[in-house]
């Protein structure tokens, strides 16, 4: 189908309306027969479109689609708007998520895009997160944002949906309810913010926001200095411009073919990023008319594809935690150790911060994902499907040529040779551990140490810079309670902050161990996601101050050095946490019911599809 003004000077146009071509030509659709009789109510079509789609149930579906017309042209809409193929537009803009705060200029883009291929653009709303603005955690709600979406593209009427989201959990969020609701859906990224500055020195959210507050805490930069940061560290809309959750996700959906190329890396405030909405828009109306569904995109080998770039880009652990639920919402189950042994053979090739320099302004001037998937092709399965219509391959090979450039590496000249992630076992993580080795200090990867115990995030609040607290920088943090259930909502505090009297020592980086999270911009020698979690008595919660544990990452290892029969008789006495008052109403008893583990995604046990298959495939 042809798409923009090429296609409009084709369309032969009515008496009444001087209109983009129809797209639906050749389809049957009694609402553009007659504005005025009830050939508008008929059920012409075998398969609902449109206005038709999903009526509300008052027993009679003539009177449905009636009084659904009657409300719809309250908004001003012609019969001719009404007949067009609908594509819903997500609009995730939110006065608390300056991540989207240029939501509304791309839904401008994309309702252009829509338009002039002959569509009917209609937004509506769903959640919008933002990490810094939602308690107790954005993982937390993630789910809630899934469920809003899967259930708000079922109920509405439309024929295909552009999903736009940006900040961290909206992504997964998204792409989680569109393959749950299995309409024809694309992704648009709001897209990085660019880089600010403090006496000459380039700054980005939120890799040195951590820099400067660790520089805080140890005495090297006074008050007054960081209030001068918090003024630059994120100078323009847009999700944070180092390769943390919102750019790895971005970089994982462009190459598991949920975008337009090119949309990965594209500055929020560059023109080139409305057109790309622009682009997109037109596009949702293909994929309508094609009947191409989230699930014939995110297929195995597109999820292969996905995590073959989450390694590569050296992205966000959090990223695995959501590509898990994600794939589960289409029947797949996420394999750690097959993602272990990809990573055994998939280098870090982009050098953005936090494993090297640059930002996502940087990798866009580079090519953005294009050139990152060109180095990647002896690993990604070339003829995946994408919302393009062509194969993965395929557009690859549409893409302009590639240049010199610096931030994307050769295959065989890597930032870091090994993965970026390493999937540990042990007998403190039975059902798996992630430590992201290319962003971790490279001596301490093999290390033993004394644990110095946290029970929960109180108990780490009140304690860790106290003068009398008990630790070397030879230990290892051990923070418990903190996973899925945890506080609830698996927060980002599994980069423990050193303790303070170290840290004004000069300490940069202790092993750190938690059921927890760690924001991708986060740079540090830090066991994540360990499961089963302490709060559901897991062997984390076992663990004692003064225990010996190893960390051994050569050898997939994390493991308390203590006997198997003195584990046992700690787990005879342990006492799961009293739930709390809160825990037993709304959302959150929800939460707390059905919550699954890391491993599988920390999405609702209810939610997942019935399996068929695991991903990576053996
Ligand atoms: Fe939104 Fe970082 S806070 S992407």
């Amino acid at each position: 189908m042809s798409i923009g003004p090429r296609g409009i000077m084709r369309t032969r146009c009515d008496s009444r309306h001087l209109s983009p071509p129809h797209p639906t030509a050749g389809l049957t659709l009694a609402l553009h027969l007659s504005p005025h009789t009830t050939d508008d109510i008929e059920m012409a079509d075998e398969k609902p479109r449109g206005m038709k789609k999903g009526l509300t149930a008052y027993g009679d579906q003539g009177f449905s689609l009636f009084l659904r017309k009657a409300f719809i042209k309250a908004m001003g809409y012609t019969e001719d708007s009404l007949s067009r193929p609908i594509i819903g537009i997500t609009n995730t803009f939110s006065g608390y998520n300056a991540c989207h705060r240029n939501v509304p200029d791309l839904i401008e883009g994309i309702k252009r895009g829509v338009m002039l291929a002959g569509g009917l653009p209609i937004e509506f709303p769903v959640v919008s997160l933002h990490e810094s603005f939602a308690h107790p955690t954005s993982m937390y709600l993630r789910n809630l944002m899934a469920i809003d979406t899967e259930e708000m593209i079922r109920a509405q009427p439309m024929d295909a949906c552009v999903l736009i989201g940006g900040c961290d959990k909206t992504v997964p969020a998204l792409l989680m309810g569109a393959a749950s609701a299995n309409v024809p859906s694309v992704l648009m990224v709001t897209g990085p913010m660019m880089t600010g500055d403090h006496k000459g020195e380039r700054l980005g959210a939120c890799t040195d926001c951590r820099r400067f507050w660790g520089k805080y805490r140890g005495k090297e930069i006074d008050a007054r200095e960081i209030g001068e940061i918090e003024e630059k560290l994120c100078p323009t809309a847009g999700t944070c411009m180092v390769m943390g959750t919102a750019s790895t996700m971005a970089c994982c959906a462009e190459a598991m073919g949920m975008m337009i190329p090119g949309g990965a890396a594209i500055p929020a405030v560059m023109a080139d990023r409305i057109r790309n909405a622009e682009e997109t828009g037109a596009r949702a109306v293909a994929i309508a008319a094609e009947g191409l569904t989230p699930d014939k995109v995110m297929t195995e080998a597109a999820f292969e594809n996905a995590l073959t770039m989450l390694l590569a880009v050296g992205g966000s652990t959090n990223a695995l935690i959501h590509m898990a639920a994600i794939a589960a919402r289409l029947g797949f189950e996420l394999d750690l150790d097959g993602f272990d042994r990809m990573g055994r053979k998939t280098p870090v090739l982009v050098d953005l911060k936090p494993t090297g320099q640059g930002y996502m302004e940087d990798l866009y001037r580079a090519g953005g994902a294009t050139t990152i998937m060109r180095q990647l092709k002896p690993l990604l399965n070339l003829d995946a499907l994408t919302v393009t219509g062509r194969t993965l391959g395929e557009n690859l090979d549409a893409a302009p040529p590639g240049w010199d450039q610096k931030v994307v590496h050769a295959f065989d000249d890597p930032v870091y040779k090994d993965g970026a992630m390493v999937v540990l076992r042990g007998n403190l993580a039975p059902n798996g551990a992630i430590i992201k080795q290319c962003a971790a200090s490279q001596p301490l990867l093999q290390h033993e140490g004394r644990a110095v115990v946290f029970s929960s995030l109180a108990d780490l609040a009140e304690r860790i810079d106290d003068p009398a607290l008990d630790v070397a920088a030879d230990d290892i943090l051990v923070l418990q309670n903190s996973g899925p259930k945890g506080v609830p909502g698996m927060p980002e505090s599994g980069y423990l902050p050193i303790p303070k009297k170290l840290a004004e020592q000069g300490v940069k980086d202790m092993v750190r161990v938690s059921d927890a999270r760690m924001s991708g911009t986060a740079f540090g020698t830090i066991v994540l996601h360990v499961s089963p979690e302490s709060a559901v008595g897991g062997p984390l919660a076992l663990v004692r101050n003064g225990d010996r544990i190893r960390l051994d990452t050569a050898g997939r290892r994390i493991d308390v050095l203590v006997s198997d029969e003195e584990l046992a008789t700690r787990r005879a006495a342990w006492v799961a946490p009293e739930p709390k008052p809160e825990d037993r109403r709304g959302y959150r008893k929800l939460y707390m019911e059905d919550i699954e583990q890391a491993e599988r995604g920390v999405d609702f046990a209810f939610m997942r599809a019935p399996t068929r298959g695991v991903v990576p495939r053996a």
